[in-house]
């Protein structure tokens, strides 16, 4: 059998995740084969920044119009045109920050066209996703109040690609500046006297690829260039972001580390969980997979994939170490999530796709990964927010839909800003196909509410999985939880039956002195909650 994680299977990966040698995984998985999930609240780890819980909204397919703008005059209920059952959905999750305006479109993207008066604004072509006619309805004022309105920082991504330096100088000091210049002056006739906040701003999208299919090293020196010209209002937090790694391009790290580290505040890295590329023999990008017809094998490789970014940031970390022990610049994941084929019927310039039960269980996965690598990963932006790839919500005309994503974020939302508790995963592998990966996926945080958290996802379809979970200095005198679980592998929400993939109330957890004792069933995500 092979094990999938390099180097040393997931015995490295348990070991990662606690950050604890690689000898006290393996001596554990000799001793027996139930899961152990050992936490260690004695050895506070960093802060889970709560913007590991970021959203990101791009103009691409039903997401802006339809999905969060449907104007003033709709008759679907809207407050200042966003409709407001999305807003109320993303209110419940505690977003704490949306990037925007892409992606792919960012980069093509000429911010003036979206300010002013709505009707006088020009209408684009959106080359990227589907050719459709962009009439620029929503842009920077209706960003800044939608983001506002859900109470979540902002990320802006600049226009590197087709855009200009001053381009992109004028844009932050329109939104960020309070003086009498005339950009200032401008912001104030269309509508807003004070500045908003720019919480960070990012220097291009993927300019290794439509971002405009640069090398690293004359990226390095276009960012050092630009960098000197944004210079965002006084008091202003935003923090300046380049365009990082795809996958494990660690090439593309260590340049933009070497040539441009002290100039950034952070590197971001993009990653897709596509089914296709983990299989064996391996497929193609053209077909990734279905979204909700799938075996066991594509659930296999989801979750394979799921692990694979564990890997990826902890190779990125390394060299960002190299150049920056102290970790002022953060990695932020600001694209990740599962990639399938679009819903069949659907535009496949939309990249519409449907939410089910393996979705839920990457994304507890993923952000079981970022809360061990908290002191670097300090966002994450999942793709996307509503219709659009691994999304929140879906909305159909009048009607919405939570999918099972939702509820994963939704259950971890106390882990914002928790502190981060080392964890270590020993046990039984979920097997397939001659590979193997962890069937225990855990991590543990102490709420800014003092209560401690500890998710456990048991990725094995079939089996359930009985777990001992050691509490190292901690007295709790009770446990509650919920979990998230479904009859089928494919299970999802659909506008008929939104209530299939849905958190329920969990009891099974045991609490004995420092042990809690839990089974955890087939395909499930359970958070506990221990006062
Ligand atoms: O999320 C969809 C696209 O994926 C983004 O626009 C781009 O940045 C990435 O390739």
């Amino acid at each position: 059998m092979t094990r999938i994680l390099r180097p040393a299977g997931r015995l490295a990966v348990a070991a990662l995740l606690a950050g604890t040698a690689l000898a006290t995984a393996t001596a554990a998985i000799a001793a027996g084969s139930a899961a152990t999930v050992a936490v260690q609240a004695d050895h506070p780890g960093a802060v889970i920044a709560p913007a590991i819980y970021g959203q990101f909204a791009e103009h691409l397919g039903t997401q802006i119009y339809g999905g969060i703008w449907v104007g003033p005059d709709s008759p679907i209920p809207n407050i200042r045109g966003y409709r407001k059952d999305v807003v109320e959905a993303l209110k419940n999750l505690h977003v704490p920050v949306v990037r925007w305006p892409g992606g792919c479109f960012a980069d093509e993207y000429h911010w003036r066209d979206g300010i002013g008066p709505k009707d006088r604004r020009p209408v684009i072509v959106n080359t990227n996703w589907g050719g459709v006619e962009e009439n620029n309805a929503f842009g920077t004022h209706e960003f800044m109040d939608f983001s506002e309105l859900i109470g979540a920082g902002t990320y802006v991504n600049g226009n590197l690609g087709s855009g200009s330096v001053r381009e992109m100088a004028d844009w932050v000091a329109y939104m960020t500046a309070d003086n009498h210049g005339t950009l200032v002056q401008e912001r104030r006739a269309n509508g807003r006297d004070k500045p908003w906040t720019l919480n960070w701003f990012a220097v291009g999208n993927e300019v290794w690829g439509c971002g405009g299919n640069m090398r690293a090293d004359y990226y390095a020196d276009l960012l050092r260039q630009t960098r000197v010209f944004l210079k965002p209002g006084a008091g202003q937090p935003t923090k300046f972001i380049a365009v990082g790694p795809s996958d494990d391009d660690t090439a593309w790290t260590e340049t933009i580390m070497a040539r441009a580290g002290k100039e950034i505040d952070a590197l971001s890295m993009h990653y897709y969980d596509v089914a296709s590329f983990n299989m064996v023999p391996k497929g193609t990008w053209a077909k990734k997979g279905s979204a909700t017809e799938f075996g066991e094998a594509e659930w296999f490789a989801s979750i394979f994939g799921a692990y694979q970014i564990g890997t990826y940031i902890s190779h990125h970390s390394a060299i960002m170490d190299k150049y920056d022990p102290e970790k002022r610049v953060a990695l932020v994941v600001d694209e990740w999530g599962t990639w399938h084929d679009p819903t069949p019927g659907s535009n496949p310039g939309f990249l519409q796709q449907q939410n089910t039960l393996r979705d839920a269980v990457v994304a507890a996965i993923s952000l079981n990964i970022f809360h061990a690598h908290a002191d670097r990963v300090r966002m994450a932006n999942i793709a996307q927010m509503v219709n659009v790839l691994q999304a929140m919500i879906l909305t159909d005309g009048p009607r919405m839909v939570l999918t099972p994503t939702y509820h994963v974020f939704d259950m971890y939302k106390g882990f914002q800003g928790a502190t981060s508790l080392p964890v270590t995963v020993t046990g039984p592998d979920y097997s397939q196909g001659g590979r193997a990966v962890a069937a225990v996926s855990a991590s543990a945080g102490r709420g800014t509410d003092g209560v401690i958290r500890l998710a456990l996802t048991n990725v094995d379809p079939n089996k359930a999985a009985p777990v001992q979970v050691t509490l190292a200095g901690l007295k709790a005198g009770k446990v509650t939880g919920r979990i998230l679980t479904a009859p089928a592998m494919n299970s999802d929400n659909t506008f008929d039956h939104p209530q299939t993939v849905v958190p329920a109330a969990f009891s099974d957890a045991k609490l004995s002195g420092d042990t809690v004792s839990v089974t955890l069933p087939a395909k499930s995500v359970v958070v506990l909650e221990l006062k």
